[in-house]
This record gives structure tokens, sequence and C-alpha cells, in this order.
């Protein structure tokens, strides 16, 4: 696909987001996705979740509750792209699809899998005891998360690069088996699936939890991001300290204390702070000065969070908005994968197939692109329909043969997804939709019709 970089975030929905997550991933990722120069994608990771949890009031609950606190947080939903991955009929399909060339040897190795064998035989059990197909498919699911959307990069910890480089395993393969016939039906000279990196960010912050070791479910240590003002403040004052009395200088070096009022405060605060613990700060009062810094950040998101909690239907709404615009990404491409493999579906709607006398070609005035360029030296093209009038205007573009690609592009839009909107059209910018959408998606079918006649003629001449 053309246009943006892209990255890919996904969030599997088992527990409840406290301060770790969110100093780690949630509140650098809402930052990112203000940005302008990168499409970044978010999502619930709700079948992943089954992998793990069989509590349906708990993946339900956490569903909720992560949806909450990224919209409660400031996601910029207009410019990103928000939903659940179990919105998105694509995702499934697709992990079927990639099923089918992934290597069993390959996900035999996966490191999550084989630790749970690990542990079956240290038990005496069956190696396979226990242990799902869906723990085993893993990282297939998580490849068809990461390819549908072609993004380039992922940013993850540590624990998930193998599975992004099985990713890439998997959508190489792919690519391999079926380049060629893709490149034919998409019109593109681009592979399938570009495939991902990992990105390890090794600032994040990790938050010290209450016994000092990194804030983690697994430790039990958490402090959770919504707590009100009091339970926050409680929870604050059980972080354990060194036994310096007030007025002893402290070491900032290694007090979690500090480590936390460093993650939520500016430098200057930060200096401040310092000098504070050179100074004998009481433990007492170093604490005060953490949760108030805490609450001053928190308020205003936990406000907003608990008035989406009590209003489901909004978060549900705002996610199924995420979705339809996820889908119109995620359809067109496995549109044009099914076709490529070999399971396209000629009935479906958009492609009006000509009666069998005459040809699309011969029953209407066709449409037509025009390709030019302009005093400005910028290559140009648009769409008109059989009777000259404008459906589709592109941008100036710098090389010919980006017209070529913006114009592949579209006619795959077109061609196979009969529900793209005016914004998947208009594709970053690329092109304005002038003329009525129903109008634009006809005159692309209908492309698409007669080139497919030409394509037979051509095959049954050859
Ligand atoms: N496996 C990831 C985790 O446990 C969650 C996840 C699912 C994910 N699908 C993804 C992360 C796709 C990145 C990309 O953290």
């Amino acid at each position: 696909m053309i246009s943006k970089f892209r990255t890919l975030t996904g969030i599997t929905t088992t527990g409840t987001p406290h301060l770790g997550n969110y100093v780690g991933a949630i509140r650098p990722a809402i930052e990112a996705s203000h940005r302008d120069d990168v499409e970044s994608f978010y999502f619930l990771a709700d079948y992943h979740a089954l992998i793990k949890c069989e509590d349906p009031a708990r993946i339900a609950q956490s569903r909720l509750e992560i949806a909450a606190t990224w919209l409660a947080l400031g996601l910029d939903t207009e410019r990103a792209f928000f939903y659940r991955q179990s919105d998105i009929t694509e995702i499934p399909e697709l992990t079927w699809l990639l099923t089918c060339v992934t290597a069993k040897g390959l996900l035999n190795r996966s490191h999550a899998y084989k630790a749970a064998v690990d542990r079956n035989i240290a038990d005496s059990e069956d190696g396979d005891a226990g242990i799902t197909a869906g723990l085993f498919m893993y990282p297939v699911l998580m490849a068809a998360d990461i390819l549908i959307f072609n993004a380039h990069r992922v940013p993850v910890g540590r624990d998930q690069i193998q599975h992004i480089e099985m990713a890439r395993d998997i959508g190489q393969r792919f690519n391999h088996l079926y380049g060629n016939a893709y490149r034919a039906v998409a019109r593109t000279d681009a592979d399938p699936f570009v495939l991902p990196e990992a990105v390890i960010d090794e600032n994040v912050a990790t938050l010290p939890g209450l016994d000092g070791r990194k804030m983690s479910k697994s430790y039990n240590n958490t402090i959770p991001l919504w707590l009100p003002t009091k339970d926050l403040n409680k929870a604050i004052l059980g972080i354990v300290t060194d036994s310096r009395a007030p007025g002893e200088p402290k070491d900032t070096e290694g007090s979690n204390i500090f480590a936390i009022y460093q993650a939520f405060a500016s430098p200057d605060e930060t200096a401040a702070m310092r000098q504070a613990f050179a100074e004998g700060i009481a433990w007492g009062e170093a604490k005060q000065k953490l949760f108030e810094r805490i609450d001053a950040e928190l308020a205003a998101p936990r406000e907003k969070y608990n008035a989406l909690m009590n209003k489901p239907d909004e978060i549900e709404e705002r996610l199924l908005t995420g979705a339809k615009k996820a889908r119109e990404r995620s359809a067109p491409l496995l549109a044009a994968l099914r076709e490529t493999i070999g399971l396209s579906s000629p009935a479906a709607p958009g492609s009006r197939p000509p009666s069998s006398t005459e040809t699309v070609a011969d029953s209407v005035a066709a449409p037509q692109w025009k390709r030019y360029r302009e005093k400005d030296g910028l290559f140009y093209f648009k769409l008109v329909d059989g009777d000259g009038a404008l459906l589709l205007q592109s941008q100036g573009l710098q090389r010919p043969d980006e017209v070529g690609l913006v114009i592949a592009e579209l006619m795959v839009m077109g061609g196979h997804f009969p529900h793209v909107s005016r914004a998947t059209l208009a594709m970053d910018g690329r092109v304005e939709v002038v003329g009525e959408i129903d109008g634009v998606r006809r005159a692309l079918a209908t492309l698409a019709e007669v080139e497919k006649q030409k394509r037979a003629a051509k095959a049954a001449h050859d």
C-alpha cells in the first residue's frame, strides 16, 4: 500500500492498566498518535486475550477499561486508528491464509510454547498437557494483526521480539509464494506484505513497583492507574523506602520514590527533588510530593475515564467507528489476497458482470484515466466518467511512476471493495474526490471489469 510510515501496537486485554503501563507504553504511544508524519494503529488484542483468559466477565471488563483508558488519556482517534482486533473480520481470515504457509517447525520454536512444554516436562507431564492450539498459533494471529495493515514498525518489549521475527518470516514466505500472482491482481510493483520491524525503545521508562522490582502484574506490586485520589495516596504511602530519618541526606540513586517522581516530573521539578533529597527531605514528605505530582497529571483524565466507564455505549461507538476506518484498509487488501490465492468471488457486489454478448467497454461509455503534466512540473491524473464529468482529481506527484502506483491502488480499492469511503479514496490527500462517491465507485468497478476482459482476451489470444 502506498503512503505513510505505519506503526502498530497491540494491547492484550486481560488486566487493569497500572502506572507502569501508563509510563512505559500508553503515554508515549498517545504522544506518538499526534504526529503527522506517521500513521499509528492501536488495537485491543482481544482474540489474543482468549488464549490467556477464559473468564468472559474479565475479558469484557478489561476491554472496556483499556479502551476507556486510551480514550480518556487523549488518544487522537481522528489521526490514529483505534479498534478492537475482534471487529476486524479480515484478521482471522488472514490468520488462516497465513497458517497455510507457516511451517509448523517455526511455531515449535516459539519461546512461549517451548517454555510451556518445558514446564510440563519438569512436572513429569506429557509435553503438550494443557497447551491449547491457540497458544501454539499465537504467533500466526499476531502476524496477521501486523501484516493486514502493512505496518512498518512495531514497538514492543523484548519478550515480543521473536513474535515480530516470526511475522516477518511468515510474511516473507507468503510474499515469495504469491508475490507474482498478487502483483498481477493488484497491478502493483509491491509485495503483498511489508515486512515489519520490531522497535525496542531503550529509553522507555520502566517504573519500579511498590517493592522496588519492576512494576508488573506478575509481581503483584502495581499501583492501578485509576485509583481514586485517596486510594492513590494510600498506595503511594506503601512504597518501600530505606530507613533514613528525616534530615538525613537521601540517595536518589536506587530510590523508588525518586524514580517514580522523575517519570512524572519536568526536569526542573526533578532537579528540585534531587536537591530536597540531598537536604534530607522526610520520606513522608517526599511521598506526599510524589502523590501530588501524579495526581496532578491524572486528575483530569481520571474524570474523563470515570465518565466514559459510565457510558459504555459511547466507548462502543468510538470503537466501532475505529473498526470501520481500519476495515477500509484491511478489506481491500484481503479481497486482493483472496483473488491472489484463487478464492475470488466474482459475484461480489461492485464487479457488475457484463451480459454474455456485450463487453463492459461496449455497453457503457467507459470512464477514463487522464494523465498529464502541469506547468509546475508535477505529474497529475484525473478520473472522468463516460460523459466526461470529473470524478477524481489527483494532487501533483513528483514522478510519473507514482501516478501509476496511485492509480493501481485506487483500482484495488474500487475494484474489490464497494464500501470504500471518500476518506479511503482520498488516501492521505493524494486525490480529491470531486464527483459523487457512488459515481467514483461505479467508474472504478467498470474500469476493473474492462481490465479483466482485456486480460482474458489477451490470455485467449496468447
Ligand atoms: N503479544 C503482544 C503482547 O503480549 C500483544 C499483541 C497482539 C501485539 N498482537 C500484536 C503487539 C501485534 C504488537 C503487534 O504484548
